[in-house]
């Protein structure tokens, strides 16, 4: 191959639109990343197949490849049904070139857009905006309490040695543990501090230290199932701050199932996925699931912003701190409910790690 011609071959594979080619016998010859992607399949599963048999159950899709067969003029459609693996439907747009040889049937280029998945991109980012603004606000406000919250204990321990009643000591006491409770809450709202301290890290070590300390902490026996992807690389990261943000998002699951409930995770890469506007080669996804009763629907759309909360006792701040944790890492946590299970994916690129390591 030439170095022309491998350069190509490495701006197809990196496009973010999905796409296809298929031969004179519309039988698929190429397809890029973002198909594999798309599609859920790889192209060794499917290369050879017919447009019929990839895109059967679309029959929006074969409508339109049957028009360019036809006439041989390209065509641009929007909001295309596409069947995907497992009983998923999404509407693309799709752009059908034919490549015309005046002796033969055409070749055919399918591009497909999903515009869902850049309109979430979107609403994900304007989402993130909002997410970091609330912090910046919250950590604010955390540090002008923090001073004068240390003058109060500090006022109220000297009062307690001044006291002789005994009696009077039990009120400075009730001063002195509320600020500590104050104090603890404050620390919490000012982490993370931003700064990554990297070491190398295996991320199955990490999730098995994690259990481990939810096992300790609760009284419910726990259900684990563990479906890790043993070729992992290790990664390049801050460890406390992983261990932290993972922490915060297993005890939510923890928390919220039922005394004989499960929790499943699993990790695996993808392969070009894209997180806040950057398209990244290789992601860990570690996904922690259980079959509890899900978010509740009120805060679901801003789970993920501090001080809300769906349990009496909780501050509202685990999810809030594990996502900038976590963002911290140029990753990303996701929330979905899917067949009565929660499901929290965290996404870690890897080759910012390797950029740094
Ligand atoms: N796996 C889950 N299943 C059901 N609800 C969840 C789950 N994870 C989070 N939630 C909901 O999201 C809310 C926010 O979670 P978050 O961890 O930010 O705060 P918290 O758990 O209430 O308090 P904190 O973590 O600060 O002690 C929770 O109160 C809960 O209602
Ligand atoms: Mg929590």
């Amino acid at each position: 191959m030439s170095n022309i011609e491998a350069h190509a071959d490495l701006h197809f594979e990196n496009l973010f639109t999905a796409v296809l080619v298929f031969d004179q016998d519309l039988r698929l010859c190429r397809m890029n990343t973002a198909a594999e992607n798309l599609l859920i399949t790889s192209f060794r599963k499917i290369a050879g197949q017919t447009t019929v048999e990839i895109f059967a159950a679309s029959p929006g899709f074969m409508e339109n490849l049957e028009r360019i067969i036809t006439t041989r003029n390209p065509l641009t459609e929007r909001g295309v049904e596409m069947s995907l693996p497992g009983n998923r439907t999404i509407t693309v747009d799709c752009v059908f070139t034919p490549v015309n040889d005046a002796d033969k049937k055409p070749e055919i280029i399918v591009e497909i857009i999903d515009t869902h998945a850049i309109s979430r991109l979107m609403k994900e980012e304007s989402l993130t905006v909002l997410h970091d603004a609330a912090r910046e606000s919250l950590r604010g406000m955390a540090h002008e309490i923090k001073n004068p919250l240390g003058g109060l204990r500090g006022a109220a321990q000297l009062l307690e040695r001044e006291l002789d009643n005994i009696e009077l000591k039990e009120y400075t006491q009730i001063i002195i543990r509320e600020a500590d409770r104050l104090g603890k809450l404050i620390d919490r709202m000012l982490t993370p501090n931003g700064k990554l301290h990297t070491e190398r890290v295996n991320i199955h070590e990490i999730l098995e230290y994690v259990q481990n300390l939810l096992e300790a902490e609760s009284d419910k026996t726990l259900h684990i199932e563990r479906d890790y992807d043993p070729s992992l690389p290790d990664l390049q990261a801050d460890s406390e701050q992983l261990i932290q943000a993972i922490f915060n998002v297993f005890r939510n699951a923890v928390q919220a199932i039922p005394v004989d409930g499960h929790i499943w995770i699993n990790t695996r890469i993808k392969r070009m996925c894209t997180i806040r506007q950057q398209l990244h080669k290789l992601v860990v996804v570690i996904e922690i699931m259980d079959d509890g009763p899900g978010v509740p629907r009120e805060i679901e759309s801003c789970l993920f912003y501090p001080m809300v909360t769906g349990r009496a006792e909780g501050t509202g701040l685990g999810l809030s701190i594990a996502q900038s944790l976590i963002q911290a890492h140029r990753g990303q946590i996701e929330y979905e409910r899917s067949d009565n299970h929660t499901i929290f994916r965290i996404l870690l690129p890897i080759e910012y790690y390797h950029e740094r390591a």
